[in-house]
């Protein structure tokens, strides 16, 4: 199994901060947000990670990363050329994941918690997808799971009226399938290849699988969350 961290997009909730640095750079705790999806790749055994993220911010990236030796992993690297969604950026991977399964991480979203568990439910999954969900109470700036007993039926991309309170999370474990069905999707109304779109895919087909997750996390993108990562990591060391 392979990773992917997308560290693309302009980052503009967190203007100015972002205007000359990328996101994922940004200080949480002790260390540049990246470090956190990097470290859940490798605690759950994924050492093979590819980075995705824009021309204008990739030597900053590779100046801070380098090989990935001193996170224990090998990094390689695609830049995306426009900001056109996560499905967009996912899609740079094909080549990497050589039809292995693929982890994808958002890079801003960043957990105490270990992934590892669903990773391994995934491994051991025979096809399809595994999306993780947290109950948050402000739903609508998620993608937003709408779930009977058993399965999740239909996700909304930051709805106006949430059908739950459970955001799907930016952590995505896809087949290889994955390349098919980004390149059978259309892009939503505001002009991105949606993430969203591609889960939706994998319910209509019945093979989207879930897992909640236990334990902290944020998806540090505006100043309020990014302010709650840094309280969470506050006193953590990684020495
Ligand atoms: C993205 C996804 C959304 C997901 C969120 C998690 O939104 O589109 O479905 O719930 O990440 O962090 P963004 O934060 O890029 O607007």
């Amino acid at each position: 199994m392979k990773g992917v961290v997308l560290a693309g997009g302009l980052g503009t909730r967190l203007y100015p901060l972002t205007l000359a640095v990328n996101k994922h750079l940004l200080p949480v705790g002790r260390e540049p947000m990246i470090y956190n999806p990097i470290r859940k790749l490798v605690e759950s055994g994924i050492d093979d990670i590819l980075i995705v993220t824009s021309s204008q911010h990739m030597g900053d990236i590779v100046t801070l990363l380098g090989s990935g030796k001193d996170l224990a992993c090998s990094l390689t690297y695609k830049v995306q050329d426009e900001a056109k969604g996560i499905a967009d950026a996912l899609r740079l991977a094909e080549g990497f994941a050589h039809n292995e399964k693929i982890v994808v991480i958002l890079g801003d979203n960043v957990t105490t918690a270990s992934i590892a568990p669903y990773v391994q439910a995934f491994q051991e999954q025979e096809k399809g997808a595994r999306v993780l969900l947290k109950h948050v109470h402000d739903p609508s700036r998620y993608g937003v799971a709408a779930l009977d007993e058993r399965q999740i039926l239909e996700i909304q991309e930051k709805p106006t009226l949430p059908k739950s309170n459970f955001a799907v999370i930016g952590y995505y474990m896809f087949d290889k399938r994955v390349f098919d069905i980004i390149r059978s999707i259309e892009p939503s109304a505001r002009g991105e290849y949606e993430i969203t779109s591609v889960n939706n895919t994998y319910i209509r087909d019945q093979e989207l699988c879930y897992d909640i997750l236990d334990g902290d996390w944020v998806d540090a993108g505006t100043f309020e969350s990014l302010a709650y990562a840094n309280e969470m990591f506050s006193g953590v060391s990684h020495d």
